[in-house]
């Protein structure tokens, strides 16, 4: 009997035979450095409090959302969050979704046709890869970070062009040259897109506020499960993009509308952000810290992501499982996450890491490699 599955059962054994197959483990007890909670606001008790006491006092908060935004989903709770986000970032408009990933996916697969082109940064975000298929655009990649090799596609390309990418970048926890690329897409007009999932929160409202980019940006994702704690992300951008998304982006209209508690705790997220300078301030204290451990990284000085390259697989589930055995939760990325060859520690800092902490782990590392 033909077995259908045969290919698939394939691919998993020979994931488990390269001791790359991912499985689902239990969250462990240990000190923190694989997760994204940049400034700790998820497990902040004072912030805990201030969303308790919201939804004490106003329980419907909890209710299903019954529906997707277009239906009967569309609450004053979302709408009122969109405006304030709206404002505070300075843009024209802004359209909540449940996560980052589906943000991008409406996004990359809603706006370019197949007679597009998106331009992406090799290492951007798998989201945008997926959505460029489902646009069915051409996708050209451009070599990490090189503006020179971005204007040598720019220079060739007819019809309308999108550039993606990251502020921070995910895995090597570099910044992108992000005025000069916006410089190049205006010179080209290009419809620049910046995805700034890690940089929000932990440099204020990210690198496009920041360099007063806004006007040069056709839109920027910021995502709230990471440095704010709670969850989902925003598209900024233009009254006609948000319109435009309402109507052809499959990954907002064929969905359920998350429930109201989701877009409060944004809401007081932002509150509490402003509220709480001191969380970057010692966040940047931390990566200091870390820094001084002399760990060779080809991340930035100033990223909570501080990358380990270690393309000997064997050798760092050594240091994973060594590290694991002194109570340091960090994760080890193996490809196909990043590209063979550069398979890496991935290691995040935190506002709420004590120097105890850090020290050791810089420890523990420089005696390995
Ligand atoms: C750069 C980047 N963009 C988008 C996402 C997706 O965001 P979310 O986790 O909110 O779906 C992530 C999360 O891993 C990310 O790192």
């Amino acid at each position: 009997m033909c077995n259908h599955f045969l290919p698939l059962e394939e691919a998993l054994e020979k994931r488990k035979q390269a001791g790359i197959l991912r499985t689902l483990r239990s969250r462990k007890e240990g000190v923190d450095f694989y997760s994204n909670n940049y400034l700790g606001f998820a497990k902040n008790k004072t912030f805990l409090k201030l969303l308790l006491k919201t939804v004490q006092e106003n329980p419907e908060l909890l209710e299903g959302s019954t529906g997707s935004r277009l239906i009967s989903g569309n609450t004053s709770v979302v709408t009122e969050t969109e405006e304030f986000i709206t404002k505070e970032h300075q843009y024209e408009s802004a359209l909540l979704f449940p996560s980052g990933y589906n943000a991008n996916l409406a996004l990359f697969a809603a706006l370019p046709n197949r007679h597009d082109t998106v331009i992406v940064d090799e290492k951007i975000h798998r989201s945008v890869h997926d959505a460029c298929k489902m646009s069915n655009a051409k996708k050209i990649k451009f070599r990490h970070n090189d503006c020179g090799h971005l204007e040598d596609i720019l220079k060739r390309q007819q019809g309308t062009v999108y550039i993606a990418i990251e502020s921070l970048y995910s895995m090597d926890g570099d910044f992108s040259p992000i005025s000069e690329i916006a410089d190049l897409a205006v010179k080209y007009n290009a419809a620049l897109i910046v995805d700034e999932a890690h940089a929000f929160g932990v440099f204020g409202y990210g690198l496009v506020d920041r360099f007063h980019l806004q006007k040069n940006v056709l839109a920027t994702v910021v995502t709230y499960g990471k440095a704010l704690g709670t969850h989902g992300a925003a598209v900024l951008t233009n009254d006609m993009i948000k319109s435009y998304l309402i109507n052809f982006a499959s990954s907002f209209i064929y969905t359920t509308a998350a429930h109201d508690f989701l877009w409060m705790s944004i809401r007081k997220g932002y509150e509490f952000l402003n509220e709480n300078n001191t969380a970057p301030v010692q966040l940047q204290k931390n990566i200091n810290i870390f820094r001084r451990g002399n760990i060779k990284s080809p991340s930035d000085e100033n990223s909570p992501i501080q990358a380990i390259i270690i393309p000997d697989n064997h050798q760092l589930k050594m240091l994973a499982e060594t590290l694991s055995d002194n109570g340091f939760l960090i994760y080890p990325i193996f490809s196909p996450t990043v590209k063979e060859g550069t398979e890496r520690l991935r290691i995040c800092l935190h506002s709420f890491n004590t120097e105890e902490e850090i020290v050791m782990l810089t420890k523990i590392i420089n005696e390995f490699i």
